[in-house]
């Protein structure tokens, strides 16, 4: 695990956001996965300001998404699918064809994400993951307990995650369900980035430091993935010792 503690968390998305670009720049055809969640906010703006003055082709890069609440409205907007278009899709003109989203509005959810799977089989694989985390340790909505060979699935959401993600959505909205691609699903990508900003996130940051493969903190599975980038605001970083 490399981690990157940066002194602002400014700095921690734009760090991001210049990994995310250095990697389409060397690689146009690109297969990202891209999370949501505020934390993802200041990452997307950066991206969208670098390009704007400096223009990219990425036309050919190719994005999948890694989750999905269960039971909204189609184009809700407090999807995950309307946040990416508000984010990512618009300011860069991107096609919907460059993307997949996890097949929530259908009847038959298991074959729904046997579907999504081999889409990214199909796809080669994830070059680049983008992942936050959640208070819980969560990783895209794979809650504890989740385990280090899950796939896409059904997942039900705990309340602490239901929580802390109420404020996105109207009195009694707040979904109980969501589609997430599993742990096994977003070990398989050839490279993990995952960033972490503010105090909120602080426990769980510590939690994952001193432990490994603990279905308590599902977060922790990926650490053994040899190309997993962790990047620390100083928040995020408060309750860890890096003795740097
Ligand atoms: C959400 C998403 C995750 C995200 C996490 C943290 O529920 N499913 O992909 O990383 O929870 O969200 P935030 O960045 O808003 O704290």
């Amino acid at each position: 695990m490399r981690i990157i503690l940066s002194p602002s968390t400014q700095e921690a998305a734009d760090t991001v956001a210049m990994m995310v670009l250095d990697k389409i720049e060397s690689h146009p055809q690109s297969v990202l996965g891209l999370a949501t969640g505020r934390t993802m906010e200041p990452v997307y703006k950066s991206m969208v300001d670098t390009m704007t003055k400096k223009p990219m082709h990425l036309e050919k890069c190719f994005f999948f998404m890694l989750d999905e609440y269960l039971g909204l409205p189609e184009n809700h907007a407090s999807s995950f699918k309307s946040y990416i278009e508000f984010h990512l899709v618009k300011p860069l003109n991107l096609h919907h064809d460059q993307f997949a989203f996890p097949p929530v509005h259908t009847s038959n959810l298991e074959l729904a994400a046997e579907n999504y799977e081999r889409c990214l089989r199909e796809a080669g694989g994830v070059d680049l993951q983008l992942l936050g985390i959640g208070t819980n340790g969560h990783i895209g909505f794979n809650e504890p307990g989740s385990l280090g060979d899950s796939r896409t699935r059904r997942i039900l959401l705990t309340e602490e995650t239901r929580l802390a993600n109420k404020t996105q959505f109207k009195e009694g909205e707040m979904p109980r369900e969501a589609l997430s691609m599993g742990i096994g699903s977003i070990l398989d990508a050839k490279s993990l980035i995952m960033l972490a900003s503010g105090r909120s996130k602080a426990d769980a940051i510590k939690y994952l430091m001193n432990h490994h493969d603990d279905p308590k903190c599902p977060a922790t599975y990926l650490k053994s993935h040899p190309h997993f980038t962790l990047v620390l605001d100083p928040d995020a970083a408060s309750k860890i010792n890096l003795n740097i």
